[in-house]
């Protein structure tokens, strides 16, 4: 791990050089411009980096991350991200990425005083609340941070289901799917929570909007 900010420069040098000596015309290629099919909204959490644990290359994902992961539906930051990267990138699939043993979610399921940050962590103990009987029956502390991190994914992704321009694009075509995913801390795996959505149809009424009228 580096121990000053400047083995963070060091470590770019290397790269570089490591980079150019598989594929010489990397930078050059990619300086012209991005087309990633993929937007990847995931935890902040050092441990999770979009490109590294899918074993991609820059170029390839959109990235927004924030704490626990949230899609909160005034944050302007996220949905300039989420809008570029469906109006103009065109991507084809998000992918809403929480880990196992999240500190965000494990901290808004207690009661504990985080000062400033109990605003964001509001958003989730929201999740908590919705799905109280569920999550309160799993006696073991970890096993409901855990199943409470697969649910709150769940709701990022109903919550990217809400957002006008992304029903809009659901109006013209298939895209984008949206996917649920759980990174494993320990091994290293991504489970797929298989609860992809591309329709409003799979959305309560009341959030559908009506766009022939
Ligand atoms: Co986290």
């Amino acid at each position: 791990m580096p121990e000053t900010y400047k083995e963070l420069l060091k470590g770019n040098q290397e790269w570089e050089k490591q980079v150019l000596e598989k594929m010489p015309d990397f930078f050059e290629k990619l300086s012209h411009g991005q087309s990633p099919n993929y937007l990847w909204i995931g935890c902040s959490d050092s441990r999770v980096p979009a490109t590294q644990v899918t074993n991609t290359q820059p170029g390839s994902i959109f990235v927004q991350r924030n704490i626990a992961n949230m899609v909160v539906s005034t944050d302007l930051n996220l949905l300039s991200v989420v809008y570029y990267a469906v109006k103009e990138l065109k991507v084809k699939h998000i992918i809403v990425c929480g880990h196992y043993g999240c500190g965000g979610v494990a901290a808004a399921m207690g009661n504990k005083n985080y000062g400033f940050l109990n605003k964001w962590l509001r958003h989730i103990k929201d999740v908590y609340r919705l799905h109280q009987a569920e999550l309160d029956a799993i006696e073991d502390e970890t096993q409901r941070v855990n199943r409470f991190v697969e649910i709150n994914v769940q709701e990022q992704v109903t919550n990217l289901a809400k957002v006008s321009f992304i029903q809009e694009e659901w109006e013209k075509g298939e895209f984008p799917y949206i996917h649920g995913w759980v990174y494993n801390l320990k091994d290293g795996l991504i489970k797929d929570l298989d609860l992809t959505v591309n329709s409003m149809k799979q959305l309560p009424k009341v959030y559908q909007i009506d766009y022939k009228k």
